[in-house]
């Protein structure tokens, strides 16, 4: 519904026994719309439970996608919605429906391809060298805040298709990460449509996918490279168990969060990075202000952090 209209409507109508409007009486507790008070306050406990910041100008973003979350809880006001979540922080049974309402999950296969070039010709190989030197045989790579799966699959891709062969030796792990229930389940299953596709080479593909209708399900043995987790990179105490990674990939999260949570999920990605490790961050994101902690390192058209 919109709100707005919700709101003049309600203001407007005369009350059938006095026949007054209910000017006043009725905005004062309106919580159906979401009063600057109550954006406040939801923004706020949203912002303490995963980093992400809606500024005034999303307040209708909010509205909107807290809106469906109401009606499928059958609770009629943004207030009364505050107070269950709120109350449900302990047992965790709202915080994951809740982040399934307000995240934004935009991803496609080789989304950024100079990354994933750099990551190939460059980054891999210069790994593997230094880990065979001390004899370490498997190497981490982490897609964190990976929604559908695209990203760690791209990943997963590459490895088989020109890392193994070269370096049949090695092992991959690759994690792939959010805090969305629903994206993550449908990145286990695997199967995509044709947005998701529409940057892939064509080679990959006919490799590593069969077509069903409008459907393409992805092959197994690329599913099997990848292991998916339900991880709040906000959260610094989960975070503590997520270490010795090589590659990061932290794209396209921290645009929605402001410069203080920024800091806090880069300081634990550091932690997360081992010695010499790299960091990719999306296209039109940048660590400049957040962290002094990493050097940055140019590849063809694009560039990462290093850890040193
Ligand atoms: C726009 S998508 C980016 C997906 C992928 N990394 C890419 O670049 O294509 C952003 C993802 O970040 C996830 N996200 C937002 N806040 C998060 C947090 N605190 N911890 C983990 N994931 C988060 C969202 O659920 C969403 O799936």
């Amino acid at each position: 519904m919109n709100s707005g209209l919700f709101n003049k409507f309600k203001q407007t109508q005369p009350d059938a026994a006095t026949g007054r409007t209910a000017v006043g009486i009725e905005s004062a507790d309106d919580d159906r719309t979401m009063s600057a008070e109550l954006f406040a306050r939801l923004r706020d406990f949203i912002y303490e439970q995963c980093g992400i910041y809606f500024a005034e100008s999303k307040k209708y973003l909010l509205e909107a996608r807290l809106s469906r979350r109401l009606a499928a809880l059958q609770i009629k006001t943004y207030r009364e919605y505050l107070r269950y979540a709120s109350a449900s922080v302990n047992t965790r049974t709202e915080l994951p429906a809740l982040f399934d309402a307000i995240t934004i999950n935009e991803t496609y296969f080789f989304r950024n391809p100079p990354q994933f070039n750099a990551l190939e010709t460059i980054i891999l190989p210069e790994i593997i060298a230094q880990r065979r030197k001390k004899g370490v045989k498997t190497i981490r790579l982490w897609s964190a805040a990976c929604s559908s799966g695209e990203e760690p699959y791209t990943m997963a891709m590459l490895i088989l298709e020109k890392i193994k062969p070269r370096y049949p030796d090695m092992k991959f792990e690759i994690i792939g990460n959010d805090i969305n229930t629903k994206v993550l389940q449908r990145a286990r299953v695997g199967v995509y449509k044709e947005y998701s596709i529409r940057n892939m080479p064509k080679h990959y593909l006919l490799k590593y996918f069969s077509q069903e209708k409008d459907k393409y399900i992805l092959n197994q043995n690329v599913r099997d490279l990848v292991r998916f987790i339900s991880l709040n990179l906000y959260d610094a105490r989960a975070m503590r168990s997520m270490i010795n990674f090589d590659v990061i990939f932290c794209c396209n999260v921290l645009i929605y969060f402001d410069a203080r949570s920024k800091q806090q999920v880069i300081s634990n990605l550091y932690n997360s990075l081992g010695e010499m490790s790299y960091l990719f961050i999306g296209y039109s994101e940048s660590l400049h202000g957040i962290s002094k902690a990493f050097k940055l390192v140019h590849f063809p058209k694009t560039i990462a952090y290093k850890r040193e």
